[in-house]
């Protein structure tokens, strides 16, 4: 991993920087998953105003970790919390990792492991014995992190729909 790479806890402040993460973590890990149409339609402005919200209130075991460039610039982060899942049940009491992204040239460091690792600590600190995670079929990259990781695929699969078709998903747990 690069060293002047560090990871704190995310702030409200760190709003705006994490939609864009989010939105470009899209595009470019996305480019040969989803139509160029959804990846279009992301809108920095509008997950702005979603993460402000999220990390303004946060629920019970929320937690969001940011990697930070010596610079300054926030070039990923990672969110997990309490399982919101209504596809299939996950285990009682099941934690969950939400979101992990880069920003383009961020990847292939050890950055996603990196971040993987600390979503790991804030799971455990937040008192989750087992977590699960979604992710496209089609995503080799993360599958692999994430089985570098621990994460095993747990036999559900989805469906992620947007205008026009659909993805196949699966779901990976670890056991924390
Ligand atoms: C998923 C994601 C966060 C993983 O991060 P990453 O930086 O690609 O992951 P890592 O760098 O830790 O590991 C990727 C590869 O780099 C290698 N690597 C790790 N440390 C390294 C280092 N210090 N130097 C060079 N390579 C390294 C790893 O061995 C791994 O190789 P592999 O893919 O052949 O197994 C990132 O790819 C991403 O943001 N993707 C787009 C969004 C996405 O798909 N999110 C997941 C949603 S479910």
């Amino acid at each position: 991993m690069s060293v002047a790479v560090s990871f704190r806890a995310a702030a409200v402040e760190d709003a705006r920087a994490i939609a864009e993460v989010h939105v470009e973590g899209w595009r470019w890990g996305y480019r040969d998953i989803l139509p160029a149409t959804v990846l279009d339609t992301l809108d920095v402005d509008e997950r702005t105003a979603r993460w402000t919200a999220l990390l303004t209130d946060p629920r019970p075991g929320d937690r969001r970790v940011v990697a930070v460039d010596a610079g300054g610039p926030i070039v990923g982060f990672v969110a997990t919390g309490a399982a919101d899942d209504d596809v299939a049940p996950p285990p009682e009491g099941a934690g969950e990792l939400f979101a992990i992204y880069l920003r383009d040239g961020w990847q292939g460091r050890g950055l996603g492991r990196g971040l993987l690792a600390a979503a790991r600590r804030s799971l455990a600190e937040a008192g989750f014995a087992v977590a699960v995670l979604w992710v496209f079929d089609a995503n080799e990259r993360a599958r692999r992190v994430y089985e570098a990781g621990g994460w095993r695929p747990d036999g559900a699969t989805g469906v992620h729909r947007f205008e026009g078709g659909e993805r196949a998903v699966l779901r990976y747990e670890l056991q924390v």
